[in-house]
């Protein structure tokens, strides 16, 4: 381990962004994260010599030079190209803000307005995150987030160890001066070997930079 507590070089993959469901050619569901949180841990992952896979939903964020991207919309696409890209990784980072439902039918044509009110009927997306240990069998060092408005030690170790994760990062998202959109964050972190603890509010540039030191942290307790 080096000074700044980084092992040598792994492969990560990160996932990161929203995913848009379509409902007809020019509508969609989606969500309010833009990408920053996953980005900057793609940034800092680079500045510690890894090779970075960086999965993204559409963003106005420009990809740090040097990490392969790949741009997807659904979280379809998203769970396809994480089954592509997962296998030879070390770790892999699961940021995004996946949609849970899409719209059961996808209209070919533009939906026109008719009457007061109007039924949309969502199915389920696959669990991307959910899938990494029993679909697709990574072995890896596995990191979920947590996105929270109430419950959250309780709602983040439900997920730690539903989703099979060695670290899920959670954030409280009723407060409006950390998180989506915002510069800064504040997470709190829940270890599957138990534990945990807070990274105090801070730039998400930061916040990336201190989550990488634990991941690489996990990897060198994995290898030793
Ligand atoms: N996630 C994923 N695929 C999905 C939904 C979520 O990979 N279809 C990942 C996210 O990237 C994140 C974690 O799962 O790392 C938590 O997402 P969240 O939607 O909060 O989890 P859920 O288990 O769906 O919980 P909730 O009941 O809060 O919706």
């Amino acid at each position: 381990m080096d000074e700044k507590g980084l092992t040598s070089p792994m492969r990560i993959l990160i996932t990161a962004g929203s995913t848009r469901e379509p409902i007809d050619p020019v509508r969609f569901l989606s969500n309010r994260s833009t990408g920053k949180m996953g980005y900057a841990l793609a940034e800092a992952a680079l500045v510690a010599g890894d090779e970075v896979i960086l999965i993204s939903g559409p963003v106005t964020l420009k990809a740090p030079e040097g990490v392969r991207l790949v741009s997807v919309e659904t979280a379809q696409q998203m769970y396809d190209a994480v089954a592509r890209e997962i296998a030879n990784c070390d770790a892999a980072i699961f940021c995004a803000a996946v949609a849970d439902y899409r719209p059961e039918v996808i209209l070919p044509k533009k939906l026109k307005k008719s009457g007061d009110a109007m039924q949309l009927t969502l199915v389920r997306t696959p669990d991307i995150l959910g899938s990494a240990r029993g679909v697709f069998g990574f072995r890896g060092v596995l990191v979920g987030f947590a996105a929270e408005t109430d419950d959250l030690e309780q709602n983040a170790l439900d997920k730690l160890h539903r989703k099979g994760c060695d670290l899920l990062v959670a954030n409280d998202v009723s407060r409006s001066d950390i998180g989506f959109g915002s510069d800064e964050n504040e997470v709190r972190l829940f270890f599957s070997k138990g534990g945990h603890r807070t990274i105090a509010q801070a730039s998400k540039d930061a916040i990336a930079a201190e989550l990488l030191q634990e991941i690489h942290k996990l990897l060198q307790e994995r290898l030793t």
